[in-house]
Formats: structure tokens, sequence, C-alpha cells
């Protein structure tokens, strides 16, 4: 099928590269074109697993354009896949999405406008109605979520869980049936409405877990009990599962902060007070923040101090740092008056950290350094010579943000180690 997809980001890009792999012929459509210039010399902008494959793969059937008119002209599906950030209310930032809905050309065959973009439950019947007020009856509309997980998007969208697709007209969702036809997974149809729901209840539901997890950690703390271990005992129950029960900092990225805000909000706009929802947004919040107090805890006053971040990017496999927690404990580290030097394997730091020293190497980031933390759970940071690491650092004292090390093997090494909800000893 012909596709045309609007946004060239980390969920636009992955979209136009599987489906080009998939057969299809797909125009990407950008408004950044720098980007797209990028993209045409074979560069691409963002970090993704196996993504410079499935695009180099795809050759002549993936193109790249600024110009709306050339991503439409044949298109049959036009996915909208751009970025709806948080506003200062909570609320999504619809402008981008309006942008395009306002763009689209008058077009005399039947094409399917696909919202891929997460946005609030009641976006599609807002969008439906302006296509129709522009006479635009001959253009359908779906809402098609989007569930992959930057780090592993290639893989969980060539192998998603579920395809989700909400539609006004059968025949629309029967069009998105076609282009994922050679992918195997449960195809969901279902209305606009709870389509957009399925979104953002998910994001909840999974953070919910991860501040719940957190919290069990934040009490194993106070009372000797060793959070892994009651993670995986409660995990192997078959009525819990083992998913999203790693205790750690809390949650970041450029998803989950901003689709729980605009679910909270959405909810209190409707004259609903969404209470677990609140409770788990504020737990995340204060969970970044304790690692600061660990780190006072174990050196007194942090003014002068030089604190080591090991990874900067919200997730392990991305350099996205969008809302990424190292934000603000780089933050609340100068706060306290701390030098912070910080390294990530693959995320540009600079871009981001305003009075943090980016070091080249871990190493560099280590020596010298009065504590480390571990903000991400890159897999470069567990294969370092802790051994070596001890004797470059001022004090050899680490914080674990996200249990990724081996407390007895760290202790061995002359470690002052803290994790997250782990036994003391
Ligand atoms: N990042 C994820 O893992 C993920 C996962 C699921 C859903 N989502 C959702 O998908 C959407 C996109 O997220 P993202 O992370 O890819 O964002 P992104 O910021 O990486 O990319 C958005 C892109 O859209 C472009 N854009 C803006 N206006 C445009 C226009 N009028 N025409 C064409 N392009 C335009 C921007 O230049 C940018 O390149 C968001 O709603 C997000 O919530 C993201």
């Amino acid at each position: 099928m012909r596709v045309a997809v609007f946004g060239a980001g980390y969920v636009g890009l992955v979209t136009g590269a599987c489906f080009a792999d998939l057969g299809h012929e797909v125009v990407v459509r950008d408004v950044d074109e720098r980007k797209i210039d990028a993209l045409r010399r074979g560069e691409v902008p963002i970090h993704e697993p196996g993504l410079d494959e499935v695009i180099a793969r795809a050759g002549d059937r993936l193109r790249f354009t600024t110009e709306v008119e050339e991503a439409i002209a044949d298109a049959e599906v036009v996915y909208i896949a751009v970025g709806t950030p948080s506003t200062y209310s909570g609320d999504a930032d619809l402008s981008a999405v309006w942008t395009v809905v306002d763009e689209l050309p008058r077009i005399e065959r039947r094409i399917v406008l696909a919202m891929k973009s997460t946005v609030p439950v009641g976006t599609g019947r807002v969008i439906r109605d302006r296509l129709d007020a522009r006479g635009l009856r001959n253009v359908g509309y779906v809402s098609n979520p989007e569930f992959t997980a930057e780090g592993t998007a290639v893989r969980d969208f060539m192998q998603p869980d579920r395809i989700v697709v909400g539609a006004f007209d059968p025949l629309d969702a029967d069009a998105i049936a076609e282009l994922h036809a050679r992918i195997d997974a449960p195809f969901l149809r279902c209305d606009v409405a709870s389509a957009e729901m399925i979104k953002l209840a998910a994001n909840a539901a999974l953070v919910t877990r991860i501040s719940f997890i957190n919290e069990i950690a934040n009490v194993c703390e106070a009372t000797g009990a060793d959070v892994q271990v009651v993670a995986e005992g409660i995990g192997l129950d078959r009525r819990i599962g083992p998913a999203f029960l790693r205790a750690g900092i809390g949650f970041g990225g450029s998803c989950f902060p901003k689709d729980s805000l605009a679910l909270k909000q959405l909810a209190a706009n409707s004259g609903y007070h969404f209470q677990l929802l609140n409770a788990v947004i504020e737990v995340n919040e204060l969970q970044k923040r304790r690692v600061v107090g660990k780190l006072e805890r174990m050196l007194g006053s942090l003014r002068g101090a030089t604190i080591a971040l090991l990874g900067l990017a919200f997730k392990p496999g991305t350099d996205d740092m969008r809302e990424a927690p190292s934000l603000v404990l780089a933050g609340r580290l100068l706060a306290e008056g701390a030098h912070v030097r910080a390294w990530d394997p693959v995320a540009d730091g600079s871009r981001y950290l305003e009075g943090v020293e980016i070091a080249p190497t871990a190493l560099a980031a280590l020596e010298g350094a009065d504590a480390a933390v571990v903000v991400t759970e890159w897999p470069e940071i567990a294969e370092l010579d802790w051994g070596e690491v001890a004797k470059r650092m001022a004090r050899p004292v680490v914080v674990d943000g996200r249990n990724l090390l081996d407390p007895a093997a760290m202790r061995a090494a002359g470690f002052e180690y803290e994790g997250i909800g782990r036994a003391a000893e």
C-alpha cells in the first residue's frame, strides 16, 4: 500500500521504516529540514537499535520529504506521528496535530487519516468534525495508537502484543488491517474514543506498577527486606507477572510522564479527580529526589563534592533524554553545590545539561569523584572494572539507582554501596 507518515521522530521514523520493510511504499514528511536532509543522505538522526538496517533495506520504498503534497500525492493511508508534548497546564499540546489536519489538501479519492500520536480521548471526534466541516468526508479517520518502547521499537513494531484500531467506519479499520497483514498479532477493533483511552490507560497501568514497586522498595529499605527478592517473589504469581517490577529512581522519558499527566488532566477537565494516578506521579517525583538524600547520608554535605552520573538517557538503548531522571538529579545536585560530571554511551548530555561536565568515558567521569550514581542501566556500566574504579575515585561511594550492580561484589571491591530498596548488608 502507499503510506505517508507525518513526523520523522522516534515513532514516525520507526513506523515509516517498518511499513517499508513490510513491502509498502512510504513517504515520511517532517518540517525539520535538517532531519530530512540527513535522512536523504542515509544518516539516521536517532539512536534506535536495528533502525539503520531497516532503513537501509527499505531502499526506494522509503522516501523523505518536507513537502505535504509530495507525501500525500498517492497515499492511501496518512499517519500522524508528530509530537504531543505537555503544556504548562499538563494538557497535551496538540498544535502540531492540528497543523497536519489543517494542511491536508482537498483530495478526491478516499484516504484514511491514522493517528499514531498519543492524544487525549475525544481528539478523534473533534478531528472528524473538523474534516467534515471542510467537506473532507472522503478522508476516513482512525486511532491506531503506538505501543512501541524506545530501545526495542523495531522489534515491538514488527512483533507487537496487539494492534488497536478505533474507527468511525469499519472500512477504514479494514485498510489498517490490510496494512498490517504481514504482522502476526491480535487485531483489536473498537470505537475511536476507546482506542485513544487504551493508549493512555496502558501507560497509566505501567507507571502505576513502577511507582508501586518503588514504594515497596522504600518500605523494604525501612524494614530490612530486599526489593529484588520481593519483586521476584511476587512476579512469580501468575496473576501479577514479573514485568515492570524493577525498583529504581523512577520513570522518565518522552511518554510516561507526559501521558500520565495528560490522563490526570483529562480526568480533571471532565470533573473527575484521578486520585490513584495523582499518587503515582507524586511518588515518582519523590523517588528521583531520594538519591540526593542517600548521597547526603553517605557523604555529608554535597557542597563542593564531585558526583559522577552514569547514564543520562531515560533508559538504555536510546539517546532520548526527554524528562530523564538524570535531568532532575543533575539539577538537584547542582543546587546542593555539588560539581556534577556525567557520562552516557550515546545520549548527548551537552544539549540538555547546563553546568554539568560531560565526560568522554565512564572512567573519566569517575576519576577523583566522591560518589557515583547509576542513573541508567546501560550494560556498559555493569561491565566496568569496578575494582579499578574503586582505586580511581576519591571516595568509593556508589548509589545504584537502577539496582544494576551486585551489592556483595561491590562491597567486596571496597565500595560503600547503596541500591534502591536493597538490604543494607
Ligand atoms: N517516543 C516513543 O517511544 C513513543 C511511543 C508511543 C507513542 N508516542 C507518541 O508518538 C508521538 C510522537 O512521538 P515522538 O517521540 O516520535 O516525537 P518526536 O518529537 O521524536 O518527533 C516528532 C516529529 O514531528 C515533527 N513534526 C512537527 N510538526 C510536523 C508537521 N506539521 N508535519 C510533519 N512533521 C512534523 C517534528 O519535527 C519531529 O521530528 C507523540 O504523541 C508520542 O506521545 C511516542
